[in-house]
């Protein structure tokens, strides 16, 4: 059995692993088999940028799932969160090396966003397993209509990056359905709006930085 203090260092070295350490992919990544386009510097510029937003979502994802799990009350409750991550890792992966192909780079809020994510994620957890998920399939469905608006911003022939998104859509639709079976309860609509309110600065600031 696990002392708090243990757990504690566990998600501490979660948080430097996902900061420092290059992630793996279990499964193949869904762009493994596509061809690369003859894509302009612009285009490329464009679908890095957007890579890169993608990348800080996975970091907050990395840190909200971390910070839940840690104060989650249910056993199940904290499996389903740590199989979330996992996946969510490999998100990590696929865009990492998706934006080094592209010639980008991370964003350097990344730290921050991981701090400002994880003690959310602590906060949602202490609040009850309901809200807890309720939170988390919120997150996933706002990721999603992200992911769905990216699709539509990123350069026709980037096949590779296309490929990435929509597993990620499938998958993030997935983690959503699955906090609803655990349990999830709906938000009051002012703390959807709110949260639309920190991806909107988290999406716009790392989208140039
Ligand atoms: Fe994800
Ligand atoms: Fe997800």
């Amino acid at each position: 059995m696990l002392s708090k203090l243990d757990t504690l260092t566990i998600e501490f070295d979660t948080g430097l692993r996902t900061l420092l350490a290059k992630p793996r992919s279990i499964r193949a990544h869904p762009d493994a088999g596509v061809a690369e386009t003859d894509l302009s510097e612009c285009e490329k510029n464009q679908a890095s940028a957007l890579m890169r937003v993608n990348h800080t979502g996975e970091v907050c994802a990395q840190a909200l799932y971390s910070g839940q799990a840690l104060t989650a009350h249910r056993p199940e409750t904290t499996a389903a969160l740590k199989q979330a991550a996992i996946e969510e890792t490999e998100h990590l992966a696929w865009c990492e090396s998706r934006i080094t192909e592209l010639g980008g780079r991370t964003s350097l809020l990344n730290p921050l966003f991981y701090a400002g994510s994880f003690t959310m994620g602590v906060i949602a957890g202490a609040l009850g397993d309901k809200w807890n998920l309720g939170f988390l399939a919120e997150t996933e469905k706002q990721v999603g209509e992200h992911l769905a608006n990216h699709l539509e911003k990123l350069p026709q022939s980037d096949q590779k990056t296309r490929r990435i998104i929509q597993q990620m859509q499938l998958d993030e639709a997935k983690h959503a359905s699955e906090a609803k079976q655990y349990g999830a309860a709906e938000l009051p609509a002012p703390a959807k709006f709110l949260m639309k309110k920190v991806s909107k600065l988290m999406t716009t600031s790392s989208y140039y930085l």
